[in-house]
């Protein structure tokens, strides 16, 4: 099993206290957050339990991290004894927020393992996303409860909430220009059960526009096949592809 290779993973096994995380996401955190080990970054982790992932942090991201936990449940704050910031409250809550950020300041990573609920893991992206630094990033554990029962209405589920990300994304091409993106999101990764927001602040993100080199311009014709919409090979693709919509 690869994942026991990962350093996350090493970390999670040292933890002093119970974690609960998927085999899968260990390859993901070393991926997404090997870069911040042994820094001074401010680490946020929503859904506390049982602490252990909390020292898994600690584990993984080193003595000069900044670990900070977010609970509902009001007996996380047991775990200050040990070094770490507990903010007790709902995820939900528009106001919770609110107080968490004017006390904690700019955050470098927040990881959501909290109610997975939509309204849990959007509210928590709509109130955290301008409280986080220039290269920092949003990461949202167990996505797949989007296509699950209980977790809300599915119109309005986290990963149809991604989409309409990813629309607004490309519509910051040139090409598009229909949208006025304000937003501090430079791109999005998916991942089996989690997505990664990955933020730049909007005044340091590139601006789309055309770009030719120097190069010697031999005015090569850009061809389009657009006959082909109607051969064989495309309509069958095609069939295939109106399934997945149905
Ligand atoms: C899956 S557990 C967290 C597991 C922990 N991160 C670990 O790795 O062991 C989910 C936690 O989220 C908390 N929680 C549930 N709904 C919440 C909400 N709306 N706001 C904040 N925390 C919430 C629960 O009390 C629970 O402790």
């Amino acid at each position: 099993m690869s994942f026991k290779k990962n350093l996350s993973y090493k970390a999670f096994s040292k933890s002093k206290f119970k974690s609960i995380k998927h085999s899968t996401y260990f390859e993901v955190y070393d991926e997404l957050f090997s870069k911040y080990r042994n820094k001074k970054i401010t680490f946020v982790e929503i859904g506390i339990l049982g602490g252990g992932s909390l020292f898994m942090w600690r584990n993984f991201f080193g003595s000069k991290a900044r670990i900070i936990g977010i609970d509902i449940n009001p007996d996380a704050k047991k775990w200050t004894k040990y070094g770490f910031e507990v903010f007790i409250g709902d995820q939900s809550d528009i106001n919770f927020w609110k107080t968490f950020k004017k006390k904690v300041g700019m955050v470098d990573i927040i990881l959501d393992d909290g109610g997975h609920r939509y309204v849990d893991q959007i509210t928590s992206i709509e109130c955290i996303l301008s409280n986080i630094k220039h290269n920092g990033l949003i990461v949202v554990e167990d996505t797949h409860t989007s296509y699950m029962d209980g977790f809300g209405d599915k119109k309005y589920s986290l990963i149809n909430y991604i989409k309409h990300k990813i629309d607004k994304i490309n519509h910051k091409s040139h090409k598009l220009k229909s949208v006025n993106f304000k937003e501090n999101i430079w791109s999005i990764k998916v991942y089996e059960s989690i997505i990664a927001i990955f933020i730049k602040k909007k005044q340091k993100q590139t601006i789309s526009k055309p770009i030719t080199n120097k190069g010697i311009d031999d005015n090569a014709k850009d061809f389009r096949v657009e006959k082909n919409k109607q051969n064989k090979s495309f309509k069958k693709i095609f069939e295939k592809v109106k399934n997945y919509f149905r």
